[in-house]
């Protein structure tokens, strides 16, 4: 009796909260499955858009790490409704559930298409590994299995690279999420959200281990190792608009409601990045400096890379090899260049700040409450969950970098995989039901940091990202990859997923990182294309281990030479350079664009056509902002290659191509012929002679 009158007084606390509300823009019901009570809730959440949480706790959970940001977003004044007990529905989304509570139907109004069907939603018991922890919920693994509903493609997801044939869309496809030998890992990244070709998108709100599956193009599973509720978010497309609308702006800007819209660019990003692996002092790197400076090839950024430090864990610059920073950052100042230095999350056990990390528990931790050593026991990653790690790094930053002027930081191997997954606990929290967040984290040590200085111009740049991860200025590269004619064409479709994941500031190591052999014609001509591609990403930077090396020096090791006058096609790289200067109003106007309304720079052809078919078999080429469209060469030795130009129907436009200029007629597919001084650029103008 007792329990159900509990009961009676939540639903009634339920409904004074939300039926009291004008709107009834809130939906729950409990559910018994498998002998556990759950609780349902289905709520507006942004235009089109919902968010459904399950919870066999009978509360619903704001988690305190997630995706979505914790406001509810603001959103047009679309009615909701509840047209019978089974039925919630918010402007053109409907979610139905059945009288006995097993499926669910999520459909779009407006044309009534099924988007998603509940197959099965499984929460089984989870078993705590043995700790001096102890969870802060009841932690359950759940998994979820639907059907898309019809037929159709998904993107997004992130950054993945791997896979023998990588094509766009995902059709087959397996993501771990876990940090280990697998993915995420050195260029690869997990966003759990995806777009679908029928106009609507998905976000799974979990910030722990996990998977999502995707077979036959439509059975779809997601699983969670550790968490207390389903919590998934779902977006469509307003009832006025159907396929033949431009509908993956709508969807992007629908996203960026929830999860925070990406923030404009920092003027001086938005040109060239000069880096290698590695400049070894201070000499070495002036020189490269004021060669850049001599020839009069703009640097908005020059890179110090690794081992500049003493050790892992003391942040600050050998000042054996780096002996006098000021006059470092002056010399740079009167070339107008920006620095950006290397900082690792990792601590040697030799460091001078272990002692401290270790006795105050700003490191990761094991079940006993030991530092947990990485894959090396001399090795130890900081505890980025723990807000006083963050202030400490952050005060050893500050002093060895920030005040002398250094405010660009590179987040380089910022994934904490090397402490074993499973066994790590983070703030008390165990690693299985958060990890996904950890880059966020360490991000926000820097964001936190430079905030606090007053700084508005911050940009970092990091190899890991999540959902989030935007907003407070990391950008993005993409890791350690081969320096190869695949692996360009790799990049050229990971960079159009990234794109549709909310990751707007990306860049690859123009050339490559891995396996660069100088005296090689192919990689000379290899890194002249992969400098074509790379001055239309949305950052442009070089980076790299070339052989052969240099020989070491007491200042350690250094890759070969890695500066623009020294390659074999000199000439026609320092033009590419003089073409990403001339765009860079170009690029902040539309890196402004991303921040009002989601839309990325660098996007797939289908984006801005999406009702032309040819342009989702159109996958080694995309759209660069509404007026660039960008045809990379990546094969050796290439004289030609197929381009599709997609039919423009507005204004009387055509396709010019911007270095022979000459006019082409969108709809069709032309073979373009190219030199190595230029290669498949298309700009749509209007015609003026085509009336
Ligand atoms: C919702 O589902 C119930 C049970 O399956 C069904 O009877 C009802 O017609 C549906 N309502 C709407 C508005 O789709
Ligand atoms: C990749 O494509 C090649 C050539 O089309 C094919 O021979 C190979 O079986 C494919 N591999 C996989 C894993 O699908
Ligand atoms: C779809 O929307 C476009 C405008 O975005 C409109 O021109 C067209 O008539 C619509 N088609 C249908 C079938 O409603
Ligand atoms: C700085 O670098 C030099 C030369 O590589 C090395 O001998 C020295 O031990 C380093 N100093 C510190 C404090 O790590
Ligand atoms: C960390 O500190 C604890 C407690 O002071 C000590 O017992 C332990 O040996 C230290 N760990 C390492 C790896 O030095
Ligand atoms: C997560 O769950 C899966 C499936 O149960 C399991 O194979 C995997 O080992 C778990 N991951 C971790 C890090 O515990
Ligand atoms: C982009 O936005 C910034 C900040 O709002 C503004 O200062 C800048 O002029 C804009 N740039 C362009 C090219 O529109
Ligand atoms: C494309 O044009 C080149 C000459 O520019 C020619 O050699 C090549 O065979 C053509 N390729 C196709 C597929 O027509």
């Amino acid at each position: 009796m007792s329990k159900y009158y509990g009961e009676f007084l939540i639903l009634l606390l339920i409904y004074l909260i939300t039926c009291n509300d004008a709107s009834p823009c809130i939906f729950t019901r409990y559910i018994y499955s498998n002998g556990l009570k759950q609780q349902l809730q289905v709520e507006s959440w942004g235009s089109d858009s919902i968010r459904i949480r399950l919870s066999p706790d009978v509360i619903i959970q704001n988690p305190d790490y997630q995706a979505l940001l914790p406001e509810q977003p603001i959103f047009n004044e679309e009615v909701c409704h509840q047209p019978d007990s089974n039925t919630f529905i918010h402007g053109n989304i409907k979610f139905n559930i059945s009288d006995d509570n097993e499926k669910w139907l999520i459909q779009r109004q407006s044309d009534g298409l099924i988007l998603i069907e509940t197959q099965s939603i499984t929460f089984l018991p989870y078993k705590y590994p043995l700790s001096i922890y102890s969870p802060i919920y009841s932690l359950y693994s759940l998994s979820l299995m639907y059907n898309h509903i019809p037929d159709g493609y998904l993107y997004g997801l992130g950054e993945h690279h791997y896979g023998e044939n990588l094509t766009l869309a995902y059709h087959n496809f397996h993501l771990p999420f876990v940090f280990s030998s697998t993915a995420p890992t050195n260029g690869d990244i997990t966003i759990p959200w995806y777009i679908h070709t029928s106009a609507f998108g998905f976000l799974w709100n979990q910030p722990g281990y996990g998977s999502f599956d995707v077979q036959n193009d439509k059975e779809i599973m997601w699983t969670a190792n550790a968490t207390h509720q389903l919590d998934i978010w779902i977006t469509t497309i307003p009832k006025e608009e159907n396929l033949s609308s431009l509908f993956y702006p709508i969807l992007m800007k629908n996203y960026v409601d929830v999860i925070g819209h990406p923030n404009p660019l920092p003027k001086f990003a938005s040109g060239f990045w000069q880096s290698k692996n590695r400049y070894r002092s201070q000499n070495e790197f002036l020189d490269v400096a004021k060669g850049y400076y001599d020839r009069q090839i703009p640097v908005s950024i020059i890179v110090i890379d690794w081992f500049h430090w003493t050790k892992l864990g003391e942040w600050k610059f050998n000042s054996t090899c780096w002996p006098d920073i000021p006059q470092m950052i002056n010399q740079l100042k009167s070339y107008g260049m920006n620095l950006m230095v290397s900082v690792w999350p990792h601590v040697e056990k030799d460091s001078e700040n272990f002692f401290f990390m270790n006795t105050t528990d700003l490191l990761t931790h094991d079940a006993n409450g030991n530092v947990l050593p990485s894959t090396t026991d001399n090795l130890y990653i900081s505890d980025q969950f723990n807000p006083i790690t963050r202030q400490f790094i952050w005060d050893k930053v500050k002093r060895n970098y920030y005040d002398y002027g250094i405010k660009i930081y590179w987040l380089d191997a910022d994934e904490p995989e090397g402490g074993r997954p499973g066994l790590q606990w983070w703030y008390g929290r165990h690693d299985e039901e958060i990890a996904m967040v950890w880059a966020r984290e360490h991000q926000r040590t820097f964001w936190d940091g430079l905030k606090d200085q007053n700084e508005n111009e911050i940009i970092m740049l990091s190899r890991q990202a999540w959902i989030g991860s935007h907003r407070i200025n990391a950008a993005v590269w993409s890791g350690d990859i081969d320096s190869s004619w695949e692996e360009l064409l790799k990049q050229i479709k990971v960079a159009q997923n990234v794109a549709l994941s909310g990751i707007y500031w990306w860049t690859t190591d123009i050339g490559g990182y891995r396996y660069a052999d100088l005296d090689d014609n192919q990689f000379q001509e290899l890194i002249l294309r992969w400098f074509q591609f790379g001055a239309f990403c949305p950052l442009f930077r070089l980076h790299g281990e070339r052989y052969p090396p240099f020989p070491n020096n007491e200042c350690g090791f250094s890759g070969g030479h890695n500066e623009v006058w020294l390659f074999k096609y000199s000439e026609q790289i320092i033009n590419i350079i003089r073409l990403r200067e001339s765009l860079r109003d170009y690029i902040e106007y539309h890196l402004n664009i991303s921040n009002q309304n989601g839309t990325p720079i660098l996007r797939p052809m289908f984006y801005d056509f999406n009702d032309d078919l040819e342009c989702y078999q159109s996958e080694d080429q995309y759209m660069f902002g509404t007026d660039y469209l960008v045809a990379p060469i990546y094969t050796y030795q290439a004289t030609s290659r197929s381009v599709y130009l997609p039919k423009i129907d507005q204004y009387n436009s055509v396709w010019q191509h911007y270095y022979t200029k000459i006019f082409y007629q969108g709809g069709q597919r032309y073979n373009i012929s190219t030199t190595l001084n230029d290669f498949p650029l298309f700009q749509k103008i209007q015609s003026i002679w085509n009336c």
